[in-house]
């Protein structure tokens, strides 16, 4: 992997949409921060903290929708723009380049995005050498169909062709429309170094696979992603160790489902090239890769994120377990509590099994966080399928959950295989039932915390209060505490007892 420039960098980027408001129309309730898919930071733009050093003489405005894998390759597609002469501007009324990285998991998702275009129609009749291109899940989904449907788009790339974005621009730029939505096999961004964009400078994502190959039936990820590809062990370490030198305290390792990840160093590079991490001889897997991120320091923190209940190995749990800065906690997403309906869906696990699976977590690691999606109103769903998804949910006692009603995806199995015959109303009033029931779980499990005192990673000020710092303990709450007068800076642990909660947040003191 290429060194990263000093330019790369030099850019820091901002935190802002968490102290956006969520919007309360979209079916998710979001209490904590989602390292998958963040409603907080939707739309969010790139801002830097320190000015580039680089004088760009056009300029680019991204934002992003979806999940924490388009926020990453935003940041992707920041550093090849970078390369070819374009710098970040937060500031869209004077970008040459305007693109919407975007996202299609719902349909509402879509529409925010539509919305979005619109407001972009008087900006670009002002200035109508600006050029919009569309990224991400939406852009592979309608491919050219975008190009019809919405006139003021010049550009249309999949996620797996970020690295043609300077030639398309040229295209666009001599007056053609420019599209490639082509999905490859191989494609990981390995050796491109990210610019940061969520940047509080302590907490890091990093992409280790791609794609998905679970064909779960009411999920339009396979199709807009492609074909599950794991990304070179070195690096990912390479990367993990960089951002740790520059401050950073903890990486999230990214992937619609991590804990299949597998890569194979004799496959990938026959010759095997020594890196600083040395030569590896035998394949990687998931358990693998996570200690040799843990390894890099003691200080710095390893999170990560989804994974699939069918592929959670005890060899994972064992290394979060035998690794203090491997943190306790596992986003399993069980999306129904009805064996009927979990066929339904392919999820190619039961409620057993399920089960089993949380048992197996609480008996290596007794005080592990858990957290779940759950979607209402799927296909057929009945009364007493919702009833198994409730009592499954107390059977779990998430954490956490992110929920939402069934939106049927076009193209989809579900879509094709079964009627989408749950009224709104009723998928919006299970919605409401589930939610509640995680609701009182989470403030139950934040009411279990009072007393205890935990070791938090600083990760700046609180959102209401420059007078308190905000940080995660290894669990993934937030607890918020008030500063005191010794020196203390984000990207410092400390230890923290806690004194009050409500549902989403700890309060706490420092011991
Ligand atoms: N790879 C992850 C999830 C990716 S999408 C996993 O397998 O768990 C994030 C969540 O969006 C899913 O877990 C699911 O709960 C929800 N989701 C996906 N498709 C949806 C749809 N068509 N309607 C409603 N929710 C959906
Ligand atoms: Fe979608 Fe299932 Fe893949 Fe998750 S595992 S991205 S829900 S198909
Ligand atoms: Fe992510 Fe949305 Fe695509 S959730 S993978 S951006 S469809």
């Amino acid at each position: 992997m290429p060194p990263r420039s000093p330019v790369k960098l030099a850019l820091l980027f901002l935190l802002f949409g968490y102290l956006c408001q969520l919007d309360m129309n979209e079916p998710m309730l979001n209490m904590k921060r989602d390292t998958i898919h963040d409603e907080n930071r939707q739309g969010e733009s790139y801002a830097p903290v320190c000015d580039d050093p680089v004088e760009y003489s056009r300029k680019f405005y991204i934002e992003s929708y979806g999940c924490q894998m388009n926020f990453a390759d935003s940041e992707i597609v920041a550093s090849i723009l970078n390369d070819s002469g374009f710098g970040v501007t937060r500031n869209v009324e004077e970008a040459d380049l305007v693109f919407l990285n975007t996202c299609s998991i719902r349909e509402k998702a879509e529409q925010t995005v539509r919305k979005r275009l619109t407001e972009f129609r008087k900006i670009k009749k002002a200035r109508p050498g600006m050029l919009v291109g569309m990224l991400g899940c939406m852009a592979e989904r309608l491919k050219s169909k975008l190009l019809e449907e919405e006139k003021l788009v010049d550009i249309v790339v999949g996620p797996d062709a970020y690295r043609s974005l300077p030639a398309l621009i040229g295209e666009a730029e001599g007056g053609q429309k420019a599209v490639n939505v082509l999905l490859s096999r191989e494609e990981t961004y390995a050796d491109i170094s990210p610019v940061r964009l969520d940047s509080n400078g302590v907490t890091a994502f990093v992409s280790i696979m791609r794609g998905c190959n679970n064909m779960c039936s009411f999920c339009v990820v396979p199709f807009t992603r492609g074909r599950e590809r794991s990304r070179d062990a070195r690096s990912i370490v390479d990367e993990c160790r960089d951002l740790f030198e520059a401050g950073f305290r903890e990486v999230t390792l990214l992937g619609q489902n991590v804990d299949s990840y597998y890569w194979n160093p004799l496959l990938s590079d026959p010759n095997n090239q020594d890196n600083n991490i040395g030569q590896l001889h035998h394949p990687v897997t998931f358990a693998g890769l996570l200690q040799m991120v843990a390894a890099i320091s003691p200080l710095l923190r390893v999170r990560f994120s989804t994974s699939h209940p069918k592929d959670i190995t005890d060899e994972v749990l064992l290394a979060m377990a035998g690794h203090e800065n491997i943190c306790k906690y596992i986003h399993l997403p069980v999306q129904s509590g009805s064996n009927r309906i979990l066929q339904l869906m392919n999820r190619t696990y039961t409620r057993e099994w399920y089960k089993a699976k949380i048992n197996r977590i609480r008996e290596i690691m007794p005080e592990c966080g858990i957290s779940s999606d759950i979607i209402a109103g799927f296909c057929t769903e009945t009364e007493s399928d919702h009833a198994d998804t409730l009592n499954l949910m107390e059977y779990c006692r998430y954490d956490m959950s992110y929920m939402f009603y069934y939106s049927e995806r076009p193209g989809t199995l579900a879509q094709k295989r079964f009627r989408d015959d749950v009224p709104l109303e009723l998928k919006k009033s299970r919605l409401e039932e589930i939610v509640k029931l995680q609701q009182d779980m989470s403030l139950q499990s934040n009411q279990n915390d009072l007393g205890k005192t935990f070791k938090v990673l600083i990760e700046g000020d609180s959102r209401k209060s420059a007078d308190h710092w905000m940080g995660r303990n290894s669990h993934n709450k937030v607890i918020v505490f008030p500063k005191k007068e010794n020196g203390l800076d984000k990207g410092d642990y400390v230890k923290v007892n806690v004194k009050e909660c409500t549902g989403a947040t700890l309060i706490g003191e420092m011991m």
